[in-house]
């Protein structure tokens, strides 16, 4: 028998998670994913954010922005529904978690010292898996004890920098990051979706798996965004942690060797990979 930890998703393994909507299915099936994120500036971040869930099959998606982003969400997203926090530039309110089956915290969401009061107060109240991303990491990174109310099966996907700043280490070796990633998802029992070249998702049961798809032309601002949306919005579906962690790596990845094609890896855009994520679902 083998005792390997590594495993590699190619069609196959996706084939094997994905789910086909059956013919009398209804929206209620499909959960209700709630995304916060934005901060003056960086109302993009949440926008492309939501673009991308509403592409990955969310049933309902509700977002929760600072006041400045109210117009421009509900402009741009008709499909989602909007929230704006009481404060005009960063959130700064928790809210209401019941009727979400999903809740993805970040992109673009900034570093204010009240905007990481609320999202302690919604980690602490969260009864469903949270995707947590950018600076939601580098306040997590900067409160030891919000690991002790973080949901189980949370998913959290930093890039190497994220990283280090969570496990406060700079890796020279690229092994050793992994191990440390690896130890991280079985220690605090999450998901770890190391970012880069090759994204490695590090499962807490000490398996690692890599993904097969991408390309640099990703390596912009706005695509670590998308694959935000993408994974929560999975996960505000029936899929399970694990299995949106892993198909929405290889999506947001297969999205961008699509639009590579189409467009060039100079000129593409993360809007362009966005608007590529059904062709995915299509050759699935
Ligand atoms: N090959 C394949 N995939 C790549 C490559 C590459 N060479 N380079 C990047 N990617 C993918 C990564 O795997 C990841 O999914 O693109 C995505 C980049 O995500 P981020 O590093 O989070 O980049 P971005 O969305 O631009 O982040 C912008 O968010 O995380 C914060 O502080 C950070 O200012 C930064 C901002
Ligand atoms: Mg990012």
């Amino acid at each position: 028998t083998t005792t390997t930890p590594y495993f590699f998703t190619t069609s196959q393994t996706v084939q094997g998670i994905y789910k086909p909507r059956k013919r009398f299915d209804h929206k209620g099936k499909y959960g209700h994913l709630l995304l916060i994120g934005g901060s003056k500036g960086m109302i993009g971040a949440v926008q492309l954010s939501t673009k991308a869930a509403l592409r990955s099959g969310s049933g309902k998606t509700t977002v929760i922005v600072p006041a400045c982003g109210y117009e421009i969400m509900q402009a741009t997203c008709p499909e989602a529904m909007c929230i704006a926090d009481p404060s005009r530039n960063h959130i700064v309110a928790s809210t209401l978690l019941s009727p979400f089956s999903a809740i993805g915290i970040g992109p673009g969401i900034g570093r204010h010292e009240q905007t990481a009061k609320a999202i302690r107060s919604i980690l602490e109240d969260a009864k469903v898996p949270v995707v947590i991303d950018a600076d939601a990491l580098n306040m997590l990174a900067e409160n030891e004890e919000w690991w002790d109310f973080l949901p189980e099966n949370s998913i959290l996907t930093p890039h190497v920098g994220e990283f280090e700043r969570l496990t406060d280490i700079h890796f020279i070796n690229s092994f050793d990051r992994l191990e440390a990633a690896s130890k991280m998802a079985q220690e605090r029992k999450v998901i770890i979706v190391l970012k880069g070249a090759n994204t490695a998702i590090c499962l807490p049961n000490g398996h690692i798996h890599f993904n097969s798809t991408g390309n640099p032309g990703m390596a912009k601002g706005g695509s670590g965004d998308a694959l935000l949306g993408i994974i929560s919005g999975l996960l505000a579906q029936s899929y399970t942690p694990q299995e949106a962690a892993i198909l929405g790596v290889y999506i947001h990845g297969k999205a961008g060797d699509y639009t590579a094609i189409d467009k060039s890896v100079e000129a593409m855009t993360t809007s362009d990979l966005i608007d590529n994520i059904g062709k995915v679902f299509l050759g699935i």
